[in-house]
């Protein structure tokens, strides 16, 4: 209940849907029981089954009778009118046209009301689709990590969907189907009182076999939709590595994968259709039940010696009766989408609840700029159990390039990522001028740092846009300049539409070199203070790199840089050299006196025969 309330929720400010819709409603019920209202009194007039009397007893309205019973009396009047005016092939014409009447207005009535809850359920929608989004985007890195991504994105196409087509579709039918009921319970209680405390029993005893049935359904769901987010996931692994996929000629094995889970989303839905289908033959079959017993229990009141109940009434009584048993399959099929759809909403709320793991200190301050040191003092950090980095003592003034070098997995992109908090640290601190960087507020932070990430991320959209990353009112010639250094002017203007041109999806249609100075003309572009620059021109050949190198030296003689490289040339001229292994430093100075040392940094400079 609080889940599909807080769904609800969504839809605020509720005045703009709910009492238009109620109203609409209401007059569509109104309407569409006058119709069947109508049938008795026809009956009656038509075919003379009273004496004069009686009729006339019967379109008298009396003081203090109900409203219903008036307006009765008053219609019996209109039609013996017609009848004694105008005959009775008129009375039929008559009825016929208040029929078609009352008909249109019910269906426009149900049109309107329908709408309403379409434009409801579209904003609702759009409002919470948005908040998934803008929770994930503001969720820290790691969660990111792993299985999580097609997990996410199918939260948020399949669930969100499946909340659209349960939860807010069942909002018409929660107020319009007990509504509906409800008057129609009214009307045959004015038939009958008798018949309809009879049959009172057997709602009871149907509403909670259905519901028995629609209760199981629940874990069902949430596990189909888990599978969903697995066959997601796999899609986008697939369709991503397809060049790996044929270059080992592993399409069988991909495609026994995706059978598997198919296969086993297949099992899952088969069995809750099972379940699901059940509900609707399961009622109708009660429904007749519960009509035939009327009519064995009407029939005796119309037979028997008291006179309970006219023959005409009890036509009435059932047909009335049965369009009560629509509505309440209608709710019962509702009450069991809506364990779907709440499945559904968890997974949703799991998102939107969950807490980002890095967030600015209480009084975090901003960082108003960097005048002096960044110092990382007995740093330690782990992802699990086994620690990553251990005591990582380091300082790097304001000017300086510090070069990060060691052997892969030596842990030098996690240090990098402790700066501008991707990640926080386990152990120790990280301060800039003295201020520990868990106080200093993330946005301003990061906003001082300009990070070449080791893979090159570029989205897909034009060449421009991915330079003026998040700049929407960056110019054209800053974009320029930032490539020009970059060394990747030429090469864009070499594709025809220059700038403008897409990179398709992550950069596929650039080469990864392409990709490279892209990434690195974005970091030029935010002309950051500080510089984290991993693996930034690996990618690039000799000349390229060479080109880049010099930008780069130039662009990082003003500017405080923490490098990463695996190619030793690129970062002899640094103002020290760190050499890393197994998550610690296990060197420290600059290239002539590494050298001189004779020790791991001199190994791996001989190693690549400089
Ligand atoms: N998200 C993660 N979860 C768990 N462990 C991780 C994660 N990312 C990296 N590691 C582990 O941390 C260690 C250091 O990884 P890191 O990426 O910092 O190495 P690196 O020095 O940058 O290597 P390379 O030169 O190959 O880029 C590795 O042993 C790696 O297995
Ligand atoms: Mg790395």
């Amino acid at each position: 209940m609080k889940t599909y309330l807080r769904i609800l929720s969504f839809a605020k400010p509720y005045h703009r849907y709910f009492p238009q819709y109620v109203l609409f409603a209401l007059f569509a019920i109104l309407f569409s029981l006058v119709n069947l209202a109508l049938i008795e009194p026809l009956f009656t007039v038509i075919f003379e089954t009273k004496t004069p009397e009686e009729l006339g007893a019967m379109a008298k309205v009396s003081e203090g009778s109900s409203t219903l019973s008036s307006i009765k009396a008053l219609f019996y009047q209109k039609l013996i009118d017609v009848r004694d005016t105008y005959g009775k092939s008129s009375v039929l014409i008559y009825v016929s046209l208040v029929v078609a009447i009352s008909a249109f207005l019910s269906n426009l009535f149900t049109y309107l009301s329908n709408v309403i809850i379409g434009y409801m359920r579209s904003d609702l929608i759009n409002k919470l689709r948005n908040k998934v989004f803008h929770s994930a985007t503001r969720l820290h890195l790691g969660f990111f990590a792993g299985e999580r991504k097609g997990d996410i994105i199918s939260r948020m196409t399949n669930d969100v969907q499946e909340i659209e087509v349960t939860l807010v579709s069942s909002v018409k039918v929660l107020f319009r189907e007990p509504a509906t009921i409800i008057v129609y319970l009214v009307f045959l209680f004015a038939t009958s009182v008798e018949l309809t405390l009879f049959t009172l029993v057997f709602f009871p005893v149907m509403a909670t076999l259905i519901s028995e049935v629609v209760k199981r359904l629940k874990k069902k769901a949430v596990l189909s939709q888990e599978s969903l987010g697995r066959i997601v996931n796999l899609m986008d692994e697939v369709f991503g590595g397809m060049r790996i996929i044929k270059a080992f000629n592993a399409s069988n094995y991909v495609n026994d994968i995706f059978e598997e889970e198919t296969h086993r989303y297949k099992k899952i839905s088969m069995s809750m259709a099972r379940k699901n289908e059940l509900a609707s033959p399961f009622s109708q079959f009660l429904g007749i039940l519960v009509v035939a017993t009327l009519l064995v229990v009407g029939g005796k009141l119309v037979l028997g010696e008291s006179a309970g109940l006219e023959a005409e009434a009890l036509f009435t009584y059932i047909i009335v009766f049965s369009q009560v048993l629509n509505p309440a399959k209608s709710l019962s099929q509702s009450i069991s989408n809506i364990q779907r759809g709440l499945a559904s909403a968890e997974r949703i709320f799991k998102i939107i609840d969950e807490k980002p793991a890095i967030t600015n200190a209480e009084n975090a301050k901003p960082l108003k700029g960097f005048t002096h040191e960044i110092r990382f003092e007995s740093v330690g950090f782990q992802y699990d159990k086994t620690p990553v980095l251990e005591d990582i003592n380091l300082s790097i003034t304001k000017g300086q390039t510090v070069a990060l070098v060691g052997s892969s997995g030596a842990g030098k992109s996690t240090l990098a990522d402790l700066l501008p908090r991707f990640q926080d640290v386990t152990t120790g601190t990280i301060t800039i001028d003295g201020v520990p960087i868990k106080s200093i507020d993330i946005t301003s932070l990061r906003h001082h740092m300009g990070i070449v990430a080791q893979e090159s991320i570029l989205f897909n959209d034009t060449i421009a846009k991915n330079i003026a990353f998040a700049m929407p009112n960056a110019k054209i010639e800053d974009i320029i300049a930032a490539a020009k250094i970059a060394n990747a002017h030429e090469f864009i203007l070499s594709f025809e539409d220059g700038y403008d041109t897409f990179v398709g999806e992550r950069g596929s249609k650039l080469s990864g070199g392409q990709r490279q100075r892209i990434s690195i003309a974005r970091a030029i572009m935010k002309n950051p203070p500080i510089l984290i620059l991993d693996e930034a021109t690996s990618a690039l050949d000799t000349e390229s790199e060479k080109l880049v190198q010099d930008a780069l030296s130039k662009l990082m003689k003003s500017r405080t840089s923490l490098v990463i490289a695996h190619r030793l040339s690129t970062v002899q001229h640094a103002d020290c050299i760190v050499v890393m292994d197994k998550g610690q430093i296990v060197e420290k100075g600059t290239h002539s006196e590494l050298i001189g040392k004779k020790g791991v940094y001199h190994k791996l400079t001989h190693m690549q025969s400089l």
